[in-house]
């Protein structure tokens, strides 16, 4: 799929402030700026997810009936399949429920003989008895008995006889289910237009809902042919994954309907189908294949499609050229729906987005919004090839789908648009935001075994950043290590070898050994076995260099060094470590880690020499080395920085904050690594610091670090909004992609740390458009940041304007800065009152329910009333928005994530005992981990706090 939620990752950013004579004047941070810069990162689930913990229900069934196995029996196989459906877009006037109809007949071969058909479905009701029919000569059997088992999600079928091997049989069923508001399976979606309300219909069957729209064998390998038709009401239009055939008028159990056939699709799975029907408006271009966009009327004619459908064609055409594989489909549609819950879902041809991922306004939209757009279309196109229609048998393999589209929607998006050079940013929004994860003791391996993942929770926690980020950083290293071109042929013979067809992971590592043997020059050891140490043993390496003697050592790095690693790996966490190195600047040749320790003498340096390792952080690995070395960056830092290039110098940064938390490291190396930043402009070691200094914020933004941490903040941001104020005046924006988000960041630093000329600016920003609402004064790339500001230094008033505004924005990303910023208030009773408002969907659409308690989280006056309410609310929240989403793992972590104390530890463990009777679902392992957090937490606190406070008080007098 497409990412699961809407959270971005520096949620945490620098608290409101207040007290410490800071006043409220001083507006605060943007906790809402994260989602502006938009990496559609934030879309990503942040949970972590293991195999060995925590299950709440036992993996395996209690009886050996196949009805009570997880996995369908290898008993049948569809080949064929004829689906009618009717959602009705109107409530039944006697049950008030919306609903829809539907038959479906399936063919499907028998492979064993068996006299039990299981073919999976879920909350529908049976309005017939299903029938049998042979399509041999021998006649069906007939049925025994047939009934639901709800648990498992099947429909049982007992026949008197036993199924032919080698026959083929047809199964029909007619059946109705509830189209209801649950973002699942066949749904409903809801907005209003001039004033009156409207319903769409349609679907998300990623990973297990099929099942509810119709009986079938819902399982990703179980692949077979479409025949769809909807019925739907005169003057909609109806969608699905192939192009449509026919448009009739017809009469249908008295009502006169519209029926649109539509042609087959190609053999594939079911959790890429989709329906959809609405009265959206749609733009299009009529080249080959046939690309269209749908979205509300209104957005269709303000021109919010547009980009869209400008960026989908030449993105197609770099998929065809680096598949080397012509788009399978006669047409690529792509829907903005205003209710969904992932980012979106790349059903075969009829690819579903949040409003958020497709529509761009040019007078509204940022910059951000627009990289979202470009990105996720890149990552949903990429899957049509990789995903559709060569598919991984299980879901246990989710890692390589989704991990393979998050890598290549950068390349994608790259084409598009090569002016962002977006590929760097892989290294802020995946590599280093999954380290944070991926170091933990209770982290997991990208691949998990098939037997482990079973019901559909345990397939739903498999979306999560190991799968997204890790695989993506995982995979760049081995296309980086392979060359680009070894890398694309492999995956080109793999994509031909298993068209139409369901492979394992492996499998791609065979298709690029072949390519290897063919055409790459050697490598040390097969790519299977390299390969075999990122995939199946968790975490990664931290690579320590000692420049003295020239020892080259690598461990596992773990983030808190006292935490235990339970889970066994069989390479005892060991991996082999392609480097990139230069010394004093001057590229040499890269070496393989293969042991624990080896020498070599290259790496050994002089006084005035500094060897950096890991160049573009292409390896998925942290570096550390020898204090001299350390110094000698710090110092080429300060004084020649454009020796390191730029992705190194925020790697610097990275790793030493993170070598700091482990201990490795002083937490003053770490701190002096930002001092350069008074001089540097660029972006990405702006934001790599300002992400670790948000962990600083989150633990001592209630202490009396905090004053002099911003002291120093404020020091060393003035020049980065100077430098813009020359360049921009604030009345343009820069010339540069990454240049303009460090112009966000220097405003909203600049501001949250209380420099006058920019708090002036904002509040006038601000006062000017409460004045002439109709217009609206701000720059796109800035609103997310000055909203907070002005709502965290306002009152009722303000909080107000920005919720009428929210409630009549017509472009969602709009929509979606004020929903974030007016998390920043800071009266509590405006955010209590906010956080009622978020479980109303007539105020807050369930799709941002958990985003908007987490941004009140983060506020730090609101850190306590979101834990409350969260706390108060559990067993709704849990029933309410439960199905369809992926969401509690964030939700809690969200709201734990500044938790430091004993108390909030004892809190957080009340709280897991006193709901463990509801249970967390998904946010399950969540409790555990913030548990484990909010521990290292308290002794990260206990180690740093003086230290930390001296260091800031003496650097804001030097700086
Ligand atoms: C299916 O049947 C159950 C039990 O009779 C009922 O509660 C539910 O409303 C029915 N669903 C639909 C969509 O009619
Ligand atoms: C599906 O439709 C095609 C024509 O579009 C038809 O040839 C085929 O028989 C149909 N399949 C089934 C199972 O009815
Ligand atoms: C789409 O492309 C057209 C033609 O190149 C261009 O004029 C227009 O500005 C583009 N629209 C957007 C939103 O990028
Ligand atoms: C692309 O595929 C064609 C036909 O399958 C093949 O002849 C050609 O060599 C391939 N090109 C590359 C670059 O692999
Ligand atoms: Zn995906």
């Amino acid at each position: 799929m497409a990412k699961g939620f809407f959270i971005s990752k520096t949620l945490g950013i620098v608290g409101i402030v207040i007290g410490a004579g800071a006043v409220a004047t001083i507006i605060a941070l943007s906790v809402v700026y994260s989602q502006e810069k938009s990496q559609n990162n934030e879309l990503k689930p942040t949970s972590e997810w293991t195999t060995t913990k925590a299950p709440t229900v036992p993996t395996t069934a209690p009886s050996n009936e196949p009805w009570d196995q997880w996995r369908l029996p290898q008993t049948l196989e569809p080949e064929w399949y004829n689906v009618l459906l009717w959602p009705k877009l109107k409530p039944d006037p006697t049950t008030g429920l919306y609903t829809f109809s539907g038959s479906s007949s399936v063919v499907f071969k028998c492979v064993q003989e068996t006299d039990l058909i299981l073919i999976h479905s879920n909350k529908l009701n049976m309005t017939k008895h299903p029938t049998l029919t042979a399509h041999g000569s021998t006649p069906a059997p007939p049925f025994k008995s047939y009934r639901m088992e709800t648990k498992t999600q099947y429909l049982v079928i007992h026949l008197e006889g036993k199924l032919t091997v080698g026959e083929k049989y047809e199964l029909h069923t007619e059946f109705m289910g509830e189209l209801a508001d649950d973002l699942g399976g066949f749904y409903r979606s809801e907005y209003f237009e001039n004033g009156q309300k409207k319903v769409v219909a349609t679907t998300q069957m990623q990973p297990t809902d099929a099942r509810k729209a119709f009986p079938c064998f819902d399982e990703p390998a179980m692949k077979a042919v479409f025949n769809i038709t909807l019925l739907h009401e005169h003057g909609t239009t109806a969608l699905s994954n192939g192009k449509e055939i026919e448009i009739v008028d017809t009469v249908v159990d008295g009502v006169s309907v519209t029926k649109t056939v539509f042609e087959s699709t190609e053999k594939m799975s079911t959790y890429l189908l989709a329906f959809i029907v609405s009265d959206f408006g749609v733009i299009e271009r009529n080249e080959v294949p046939q690309i269209r966009i749908f979205a509300r009327k209104d957005a269709i004619t303000s021109g919010q499609g547009d980009y869209a459908l400008n960026v989908t064609g030449p993105i197609l055409r770099f998929f065809e050229k680096y598949y080397n594989s012509t788009y399978p489909l006669p047409k690529s549609d792509q829907i903005a729906l205003p209710d969904f819950s992932a980012g979106a879902m790349e059903n075969w041809g009829l690819i579903t987005y949040r409003e958020t991922a497709l529509l761009y306004d040019e007078e509204s939209s940022s910059n951000g919004n627009k990289e979202r757009i470009a990105t996720i279309i890149a990552h949903e196109l990429a899957h049509q090839w990789f995903g559709n229609l060569v598919t991984l048998r299980w879901w246990n393999d989710l890692w390589l789908n989704e991990g393979f589209a998050s890598y290549v929607e950068y390349l994608g998006a790259d084409n598009a648009e090569p002016a962002w050079k977006i590929k760097d940013l892989i290294v802020l929004n995946d590599v280093h935001r999954v380290f944070a994860i991926d170091a933990l003791a209770s982290s997991h391996p990208l691949s998990s075994k098939e037997e482990e993942v079973q019901r559909p929770e345990q397939i739903s926690e498999l979306f999560d950043a190991i799968s997204y980020s890790k695989g993506a950083s995982v995979l760049r290293m081995l296309s980086d290590f392979l060359t680009e071109p070894v890398f694309t042929q492999g995956l080109q013979t793999y994509l031909k070898h298993f068209e139409f067809d369901n492979t394992v992971y492996t499998d791609l590592w065979d298709n690029l050994q072949m390519a290897v043997d063919n055409t790459g020059t050697p490598l040390p050891k097969p790519v299977r076995e390299i390969m075999d140490r990122w995939v199946l043993q968790m975490g990664f390496p931290v690579v320590t260099i000692n420049t003295k003697t020239g020892e080259i050592s690598q461990k596992h790095f773990l983030l808190d060094p006292e935490s235990v690693v339970e889970r066994p790996s069989d390479f005892n966490y060991e991996w082999y470590v392609p480097i990139k190195w230069v010394k004093n600047g001057m590229t040499n040749n890269p070496i393989w880690l293969l042991e624990k320790t080896i020498i070599r003498e290259e790496m050994k340096s002089n006084a005035n020499e500094w060897i950096l390792a890991n160049i573009d952080v292409v390896g998925y690995y942290r570096v550390n080395y020898d204090q001299d070395n350390w110094n000698r960056l710090l110092n080429a830092l300060k004084t020649s920085k454009n020796s390191i290039p730029i992705i190194n110098r925020a790697q610097i940064i990275d790793d030493a904050f993170n070598l700091a938390k482990a201990r490795m490291v002083n937490i003053t190396l770490a701190l002096q690594t930002t001092e350069y930043l008074s001089s540097e402009t660029e972006y990405m070691p702006w934001e790599a610091a300002l992400d670790n200094m948000d962990y600083f914020y989150l633990m001592f933004d209630r202490t009396e670090v905090y004053g002099p941490m911003q002291a120093y903040v404020g020091k060393l941001v003035k020049p980065l909004f100077e430098h813009f104020t020359t360049l921009t005046n604030w009345t343009d924006v820069a010339e540069g992609h990454t240049d303009q988000y460090n112009q966000v960041n220097a405003l909203r630093v600049a501001c949250s740390t209380g420099l006058e000329s920019c708090t002036s600016l904002v509040k006038t920003w601000f006062q000017q458009w409460m004045k002439n609402p109709s217009v609206n004064p701000i720059k796109p790339n800035l609103r997310s940041a000055v909203y907070c500001s002005a709502i965290a230094a306002g009152g009722a008033q303000e909080w107000d304007f920005a919720w009428n505004m929210f409630k009549s924005a017509s472009l969602a990303s709009e929509a979606d800065k004020l929903r974030a910023a007016l998390a920043c208030a800071t009266k509590p009773w405006l955010l209590n009152r906010y956080l009622e408002y978020t479980l109303d969907p007539d105020k807050i659409r369930k799709q941002d329910a958990t985003a908007t308690i987490i941004n009140i989280a983060s506020n730090v006056i609101g850190q306590s009333l979101a834990w409350d309410f969260v706390r108060a609310n559990w067993a709704y929240i849990f029933n309410q928005y439960g199905g369809g989403s992926f969401s509690f793992a964030n939700l809690i972590n969200g709201v734990t994530k500044r938790f430091s104390t004993e108390y909030e530890l004892q809190q957080l463990k009340q709280f897991r005992e006193d709901n463990s009777n509801i249970g967390f679902g998904s946010g399950t392992l969540a409790i555990e981990q913030s548990i484990e957090r909010t521990t290292a937490n308290i002794e990260w606190v206990k180690q740093n706090k003086e230290v930390v406070l001296k260091w800031f008080m003496d650097a804001a007098k030097t700086l």
